[in-house]
C-alpha cells in the first residue's frame, strides 16, 4: 500500500493499515428455533477472512461486536475495519457497528447503515425500489395476527420474515394457496421471529443471483448464478429455503453464467447495478432475482452484507466462477473500502 497523493488538509495515514475483523458470531444456542442463529457468522469465516487477508500481509485483529466494542475499538488502533458484524437485535440491528464506527471516524468497508437498514427492511426497499420502477412481487407486510388476509395478492403467496436474511424464517413449506393456509403461515412466522411478516405473490420460474464488487466507474457485475433446484423433491415450490441451503449439495446445483439470453443477461446485471446504486451500496453486496416462466425479472432483494462463508456461502461462489479465488476476493472487498476512504495500492 502506499499513500495516496493528499488533496486536502486531512493527514493521510503513511503505514500499511491494519485491519480490524468486526463480526457476531454464532454461540451455539442450542434453542428450540433451529435458525434463530442463521445471520450469525462461524469463528470458521471470521478465521478464513483474516488468513485471506494475511495471505497478502495484512495485519488483522479479530474484533467482536458486544457491548464493548468501544473499549476494544479504543485499544486496537485500526486504520479502517472489515465489517462483516449482523448485529444484535431489532431491525436497525446490522447498523449497529457501521454507526458506531462513524462516531469513532473509524472508516469501514461496505455500505453504510443507512443502505444496510433499508435493504434489510424488505417492504421498504421494494417500495423504494418501485420508485425506480423496478419490478418487485406485490406484497403485504403484517404487523400483527389480526392484520393477516389476502388483501388483493394472488395465489400461490410466499410467507417470509420481513426483516431477517440466509432464509431464516423461510422454511420448505412457506408456500400459502388460500388465504387459510395464509394465516396459518403467517401466524406462525409472527410467532417464531416476532418481526413483521412479508407476504409475496410466489414468482414460479427460475432463480438467480448477482454479485457486485467495487464502487463507480470500478464496480464489477460478476454474471448472473443459477440456483438449479433438482427434481429430486415432491415439492410444488421452488424455495431456496433454509434447509435448502444447509443441504445445497442435495438439492440444487450452480450454473454460472446461467443459461439466459445476451438480453436477459443485460438486464439482470443493469438492474442489479441499478438497484446497487439507489440504495447507495458501497464495496460489495449480492442480489437476488427470479425470472418468471413468461420471461420477467423481479427483484426479490438485495444483501449489502452477503455471506462470506467459503464453500458455502452464494458470494465467494460467484466470485469463484468469474476466476477470482476467496482470498483476492477478500482482498478486494478490503481495497475497494480502502480506495473510496483515500488508501490506493
Ligand atoms: N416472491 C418470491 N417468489 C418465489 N420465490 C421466492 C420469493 N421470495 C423468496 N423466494 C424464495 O425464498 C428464498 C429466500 O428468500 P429471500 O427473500 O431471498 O430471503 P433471504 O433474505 O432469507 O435470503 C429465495 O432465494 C427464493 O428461493
Ligand atoms: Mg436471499
Amino acid at each position: 500500500m502506499k499513500m495516496e497523493e493528499k488533496t486536502d488538509d486531512v493527514p493521510l495515514p503513511s503505514h500499511q493499515p491494519v485491519v480490524g475483523i468486526l463480526f457476531n458470531c454464532k454461540r451455539d444456542t442450542n434453542g428450540e428455533i433451529p435458525d434463530a442463529e442463521a445471520e450469525y457468522d462461524s469463528m470458521e469465516t471470521v478465521y478464513a477472512i483474516r488468513d485471506a487477508l494475511d495471505s497478502f500481509g495484512i495485519r488483522t485483529v479479530l474484533l467482536e461486536c458486544d457491548k464493548t466494542l468501544p473499549e476494544k475499538l479504543a485499544a486496537a488502533h485500526i486504520d479502517i475495519a472489515f465489517n462483516i458484524a449482523e448485529g444484535r437485535s431489532g431491525r436497525g440491528r446490522e447498523a449497529e457497528t457501521p454507526a458506531l464506527l462513524n462516531l469513532l471516524g473509524i472508516p469501514f468497508t461496505g455500505s453504510d447503515e443507512t443502505a444496510l437498514c433499508v435493504a434489510l427492511d424488505k417492504a421498504l426497499c421494494k417500495r423504494l425500489l418501485s420508485s425506480y420502477r423496478i419490478r418487485t412481487p406485490k406484497s403485504r407486510v403484517f404487523l400483527k395476527e389480526g392484520d393477516i388476509r389476502t388483501g388483493g395478492l394472488r395465489f400461490p403467496v410466499i410467507v417470509k420474515p420481513n426483516a431477517e436474511g440466509s432464509s431464516k424464517g423461510i422454511p420448505d413449506v412457506c408456500v400459502a394457496s388460500d388465504e387459510g393456509e395464509l394465516r396459518t403461515l403467517a401466524g406462525r412466522s409472527l410467532k417464531l421471529y416476532g418481526g413483521p411478516v412479508l407476504a409475496e405473490e410466489y414468482i414460479a420460474g427460475r432463480e438467480f443471483t448477482v454479485g457486485l464488487l467495487g464502487n463507480g466507474e470500478a464496480l464489477r457485475v460478476f454474471p448472473p448464478m443459477e440456483i438449479v433446484f433438482r427434481k429430486n423433491t415432491d415439492r410444488d415450490y421452488r424455495i431456496y429455503s433454509f434447509g435448502v441451503k444447509q443441504n445445497y449439495q442435495n438439492f440444487v446445483d450452480y450454473e454460472c453464467p446461467g443459461r439466459l439470453t445476451r438480453a436477459q443477461a443485460e438486464e439482470m446485471t443493469k438492474t442489479a447495478r441499478r438497484v446497487y446504486e439507489a440504495l447507495g451500496c458501497r464495496d460489495f453486496a449480492r442480489v437476488d432475482f427470479r425470472l418468471s416462466d413468461d420471461g420477467r425479472l423481479y427483484f426479490i432483494e438485495i444483501n449489502p452484507l452477503p455471506g462470506l462463508a467459503p464453500g458455502y456461502s452464494d458470494y465467494p461462489m460467484l466470485a469463484e466462477f468469474s476466476g477470482m479465488p476467496y482470498q483476492e476476493l477478500v482482498f478486494s472487498v478490503l481495497n475497494a473500502g480502502l480506495s473510496r476512504c483515500g488508501w490506493r495500492r
